[in-house]
């Protein structure tokens, strides 16, 4: 029987892997979980407080141990938080029974799906452009060398994106 049952995004913030992961979850008949949103859910305040109060590395160790408990459950698609990919840990546990497709955007699609967004902690900057330039840099190669599966996101629609997946996961997922 095939054990890889769960279907895991990982991507740059602003790249949609809330929107996608939804969608998919619908098509597929998974359930659909947000790893930032069970976060806030269990911490009772949200990402910004969260880093604000307690900063970057509290953040990190909650999601580490929310991202251990998620993997265990079977048939979910699982949108993480950018910064996933910081941990090999995470990506470890992700891996035990989810196929990790990655989102890959351009820095120009993900600034212009953030550029008026004030929710993620890591992009109050003066220059949100550059900074999003600059970590993604650091990033892609680590998303690229954990994906099984890189669906590229920049200039598709939601459903173009969904239906690209589906193609992908074939007989990959039951
Ligand atoms: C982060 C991404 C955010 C959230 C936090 C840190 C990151 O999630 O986990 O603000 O380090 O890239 P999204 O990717 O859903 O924005």
């Amino acid at each position: 029987m095939n054990n890889k049952i769960n279907i895991v995004l990982i991507g740059f913030m602003g790249c949609g892997k809330t929107t996608i992961g939804n969608r998919l979850a619908y098509k597929l008949k998974y359930s659909f979980i947000d790893s930032d949103k069970r976060i806030e859910e269990e911490a009772g305040i949200s990402i910004s407080q969260i880093f604000d109060t307690y900063g970057e590395d509290y953040f990190r160790s909650l999601e580490t141990d929310i991202i251990k408990k998620i993997s265990k459950v079977d048939k979910q698609v699982i949108a993480t938080g950018g910064g996933i990919i910081k941990n090999e840990q995470n990506i470890i546990e992700l891996k035990k029974k989810g196929i990790i497709l990655y989102l890959n955007a351009t820095a120009e699609h993900i600034y212009n799906n953030l550029k008026n967004d004030n929710s993620r902690p890591l992009l109050q900057v003066e220059d949100k452009q550059a900074e999003i330039a600059s970590i993604l840099k650091q990033r892609a190669p680590l998303y690229e060398k954990y994906a099984d599966i890189i669906i590229d996101v920049t200039d598709h629609s939601v459903n173009t994106t969904v239906e690209g997946i589906m193609m992908n996961l074939g007989g990959k997922c039951l």
